[in-house]
């Protein structure tokens, strides 16, 4: 049966979804698109439910496009979304994770986990004041990594993996000297998008390092980025992990 109205209850929950609250408290996420959901599936997510543009060919249960582009929180519409139940690590693992600290920026808390995918990053962990990384301007950033870089939540102070190198605009050692010495596993420290990392996660960081710049600073995301190139630049020495997504 297809669904054609709006005010469907199980398009209302879909709606809900969109906000944090809701999240949290359900622990679910909503993943929209093609390419996102055969990332997911390709990884083994199983959605609890999935919804497909009536008349697409696509799997799922059918709504009106009228109805579905009404809960989609894509500009454009979707042809298709599902509902998934969040994962979350007990603790950040090694052997390179890249710890975030109040970025509050759901674009760039995506942005970090499709380039801690990309550099083979083990884990990310979330700190106090991060934007949810299962919103949908998150999950639309990450382009698949939410569903292959493990998550944790962490509080202040929290244990971090290996050596903890805390990003710094401002002072440090030039992050390729601190790279070159590392021997084990490492965590990058990224901090928020006007406030950078407090004074007292540098201070309680082993190492605190600098990406050599011309400007003031470098968006968080683009930071944890080069940090993640720079620490895995030489395959001998890279700490990292191999958890690929499958090419479609
Ligand atoms: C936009 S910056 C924060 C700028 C902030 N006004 C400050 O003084 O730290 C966000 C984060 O990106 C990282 N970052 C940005 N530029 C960097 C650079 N050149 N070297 C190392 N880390 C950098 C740092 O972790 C920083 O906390």
């Amino acid at each position: 049966m297809t669904i054609t109205s709006p005010h469907n209850e199980r398009l209302k929950e879909i709606r809900k979804l969109s906000r944090r609250r809701a999240r949290d408290a359900g622990g679910r996420f909503v993943a929209e698109g093609e390419d996102l959901l055969a990332a997911a599936d390709a990884l083994g997510w199983e959605p609890v439910e999935r919804y497909c543009a009536a008349g697409s060919g696509l799997a799922g249960v059918e709504v009106a496009p009228d109805a579905l582009g009404a809960v989609s929180q894509l500009g454009s519409g979707t042809r298709a979304l599902a509902v998934y139940e969040q994962r979350w690590a007990s603790a950040p693992v090694g052997p390179l994770c890249v710890y975030l600290h109040g970025i509050a920026d759901p674009g760039n808390v995506g942005a970090v986990l499709r380039s801690a995918l990309a550099f083979g990053a083990a884990s990310v962990a979330l700190g106090p004041d991060c934007a949810d990384p299962y919103g949908p301007k998150a999950v639309r950033a990450s382009m698949g990594a939410v569903f292959a870089v493990p998550l944790a939540r962490v509080g202040e102070g929290a244990t971090l993996p290996g050596t903890t190198i805390a990003l710094d605009s401002h002072a440090g050692e030039p992050l390729a000297a601190v790279a070159a010495q590392l021997d084990g596993p490492a965590t990058l420290l990224v901090g928020a998008e006007r406030a950078g990392l407090p004074d007292a996660v540098i201070a309680a960081a082993d190492r605190t390092a600098w990406i050599p710049i011309r400007s003031e600073s470098l968006n968080a995301a683009m930071a944890a980025t080069v940090a993640l190139y720079e620490l895995t630049r030489d395959p001998r020495a890279a700490p990292g992990a191999d958890h690929r997504m499958p090419t479609p």
